[in-house]
């Protein structure tokens, strides 16, 4: 939601977003292992962006690298949220978000990535926390991210 410019994020929302992270986050394995899981049946060819699945005899699946990077959606996305309720945009450091839009650039991700990613996301999510997944933090984890992309892409070379 937007007024006059500023992106209306409300207490309630980000504390779906936390208080769901602070339950998922204690089986933080398993839950980057599903996200990708996810990610990889819609776009199997987004396998072949990440270096160490490339390289590695090691099933995709039990690759712990997958982990980290889903942690990093993960995190990230919750502090999206704390940051959009308390200034109403994201402030990621801008050494990071420069460094993220670069580093994506680079490996060659594009809108559609953007896309299924947010979709496997809230698919995981959902079925984690069934007992506190609603339309509310369906809503509050989708804006979260939609607006962390939005930070991430505007550091992006814009021929990807
Ligand atoms: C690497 C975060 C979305 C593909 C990374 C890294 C971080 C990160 C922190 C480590 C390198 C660095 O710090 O620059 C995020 C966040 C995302 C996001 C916060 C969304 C909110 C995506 C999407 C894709 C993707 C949609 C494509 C499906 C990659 C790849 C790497 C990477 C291929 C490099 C892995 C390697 O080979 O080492 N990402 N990412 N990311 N990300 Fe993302």
């Amino acid at each position: 939601m937007e007024s006059e410019g500023k992106i209306v994020f409300t207490e309630e929302q980000e504390a779906l977003v936390v208080e769901s992270w602070s339950v998922m986050k204690k089986d933080s394995a398993e839950l980057g292992l599903k996200l990708f899981i996810k990610i990889f049946e819609i776009a199997p060819t987004a396998k072949n962006m990440f270096s160490f699945l490339r390289d590695s005899p090691i099933p995709a699946e039990q690759n712990p690298k997958l982990k980290a990077h889903a942690m990093s959606v993960f995190v990230m996305c919750c502090e999206s949220a704390a940051q959009l309720r308390k200034t109403g945009k994201v402030t990621v450091r801008e050494t990071t978000l420069k460094r993220l839009g670069a580093n994506h650039s680079k490996y060659g991700v594009v809108d559609e990535h953007f896309e299924v990613v947010k979709y496997a996301l809230l698919e995981t999510i959902k079925e984690t926390v069934p007992e506190m997944w609603s339309p509310e933090m369906k809503a509050a984890w989708g804006q979260a991210y939609d607006h962390l992309v939005a930070a991430i892409r505007a550091e992006m070379t814009p021929s990807n």
